[in-house]
């Protein structure tokens, strides 16, 4: 008889804002045996990743800057009851005392194709908006881990999409957001089962 010698590891996702992608990774993820994601974790009470959550049925926590900076019980909960920290939309900055307790086990996904269109106040609309200005031909999705920079960890996936001439902030906004949701879950399958 095989038996299976794994231990079933537990995502927590910090969304700052809609939640899309935190939902359609919860929805990837609900039938898995070997991943779960065990909470939702944002900054921002009026997000609209909670009503997400809730009608997942999937723990949610709402934080301040002290508690994400400072707090012990905040940090213990994520030594305790996390494996992975998925970024998907999460606009604070981590702090070092969390990348430290998980070293290459952060993954954020920014709207664009780093080292372009990074660093900080580039999120949202303003990166969108930064692409049709520069009339890029091209724009996409980069997922990485983090490290105390913004946008600056490890590489670990791209993918692009074209830019067109009549392509607007929203029309590239949705492009991209179709990449986020079509990768994001399967990249962070396969760094965390390392297929
Ligand atoms: C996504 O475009 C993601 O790349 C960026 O923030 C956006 C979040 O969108 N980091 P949503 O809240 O998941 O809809």
């Amino acid at each position: 008889m095989i038996v299976k010698n794994y231990k079933l590891k537990k995502i927590a996702i910090f969304a700052s804002g809609s939640g899309s992608n935190a939902e359609n990774i919860i929805r990837y993820f609900s039938d898995s045996t070997e991943i779960k994601v065990v909470s939702v974790l944002t900054n921002n009470h009026n997000a609209k990743v909670i009503e997400r959550a809730k009608n997942l049925n999937i723990s949610y926590k709402i934080f301040n800057k002290s508690e994400f900076n400072e707090s012990v019980e905040f940090l213990n909960y994520l030594i305790k009851e996390v494996d992975y920290i998925i970024l998907a939309g999460f606009l604070w900055l981590i702090p070092t005392r969390i990348i430290e307790k998980f070293p290459q086990k952060i993954i954020n996904i920014h709207p664009a194709l780093l080292p372009k269109y990074g660093g900080k106040g580039m999120f949202g609309t303003n990166v969108h908006q930064a692409v049709i200005d520069n009339k890029e031909k091209e724009t996409g999705i980069t997922i990485h881990y983090v490290n105390e920079h913004y946008d600056e960890g490890t590489i670990i996936f791209q993918k692009s999409v074209k830019v067109e001439l009549n392509d607007t902030s929203e029309t590239v906004a949705e492009k991209v957001h179709q990449l986020e949701y079509e990768y994001f879950p399967e990249v962070i399958e396969s760094v965390i089962l390392k297929k």
